[in-house]
């Protein structure tokens, strides 16, 4: 059996997929998404930078794509993501002097890349990631430029927005460390003062950019939990599992140059060995179980990608390493762990 055939009962189960994926040009991933997935995920080409690169331009040709190949192989798709400091429309925060907009600007700004990206297709995707990534892990909200130039109320524009673009579409919240107290807390404070105002909120994602030791599972389980309690539903979105070890600090292209093909960095040039495998496989059981025992509490599971010779994580945070952070190997072979998983 496959992952749509067992774990699909109980959520959605799909993939982030890229742009070689969705024109069938790596047929391996394409055939694995057809296979073995009922849903999924844009992993790039539905956000800001590359759907809108002009005030008055919309590029929509691999979201277009995005949507056909999903439609052709009868694949649900949520949308990623409206608003979201990274990967935004570069042109959106300042003017063409290069000053910063102001908050007038911005909200019309933003009214009008949300109304004509969920308008464009109204009625074909199930649900938006309507804000990406809003929290501090004290659980305050980051100072984005939004949060800067249009303040702590851009949130609820941006799901006002959205729900006005697209009556039917989900809405949802999405961000990583969602585990972390603290800013599940702040994410949960969200989620009880826009629907007492009223305002439509399905779902909350939780990414899942997990590690081998990394998040705590009783507060992962914890999140799930205080999540449903708010009265939404919860998705798992951005799932993958880092092996190899983080640096003491992220990004910086000074740590990036200083290991990029530093061994303590990356243990695993040639596969992982028995014990980080035990590790992998009992792992991902383990979330999986965890899945599946709140099944009732969550909407669906979306893995980060779809074999590991393409996962971001081959260069995130360190660009050129080896990574294993997906359930099918580099030649698209499912792993052992899977048929444990569909059991
Ligand atoms: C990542 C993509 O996988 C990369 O290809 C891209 O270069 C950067 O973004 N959180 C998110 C995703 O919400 O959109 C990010 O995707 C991973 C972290």
């Amino acid at each position: 059996p496959t992952l749509k055939e067992t774990v699909g009962k109980y959520f959605y189960i799909g993939a982030a997929v890229n742009t070689s994926c969705v024109w069938e040009r790596n047929t391996v991933e394409a055939n694995i998404v057809k296979d073995n997935f009922n849903s999924i995920v844009a992993e790039n080409c539905m956000k800001g930078e590359i759907i809108h690169p002009e005030e008055n331009r919309y590029d929509w040709r691999d979201a277009d794509q995005t949507m056909t190949f999903a439609e052709k192989h009868g694949l649900t798709v949520f949308g990623h993501c409206l608003v979201w400091h990274s990967q935004p429309p570069r042109w959106m925060f300042t003017d063409d002097k290069g000053k910063p907009v102001t908050r007038e600007v911005l909200i019309d700004r933003m009214y009008h890349h949300i109304t004509t990206v969920v308008s464009h297709y109204r009625g074909r995707i199930k649900g938006w990631d309507v804000v990406n990534e809003a929290f501090n892990e004290d659980g305050t909200l980051r100072h984005t430029p939004y949060y800067n130039i249009i303040g702590p109320d851009y949130i609820e524009l941006a799901f006002r927005f959205a729900h006005a673009a697209d009556p039917n579409a989900e809405l949802y919240y999405n961000d990583y460390n969602m585990s972390t107290p603290a800013k599940r807390e702040g994410v949960c404070k969200l989620v009880r003062a826009l629907k007492a105002k009223g305002i439509r909120i399905d779902a909350v994602g939780m990414q899942s950019h997990n590690g081998y030791n990394y998040p705590d599972l009783k507060q992962y389980e914890a999140s799930i939990d205080s999540i449903a309690a708010c009265g939404v539903k919860v998705q798992m979105t951005e799932l993958d599992l880092n092996m190899l070890p983080n640096p003491k600090s992220f990004g910086g292209a000074e740590i990036s140059q200083r290991y990029q093909y530093n061994k303590e960095y990356n243990p695993y040039v040639k596969g992982l060995d028995k014990k980080a495998q035990k590790v992998f496989d009992s792992r991902y059981l383990t979330l999986f179980d965890i899945y599946r025992r709140h099944a009732a509490q969550i909407e669906r599971v979306t893995l980060w990608g779809v074999t590991d010779a393409t996962s971001w994580l081959n260069d995130w945070p360190i660009p050129g390493r080896t990574n294993y952070p997906l359930l099918f190997d580099r030649a698209g072979k499912a792993k052992k762990v899977v048929k444990e998983i569909v059991k």
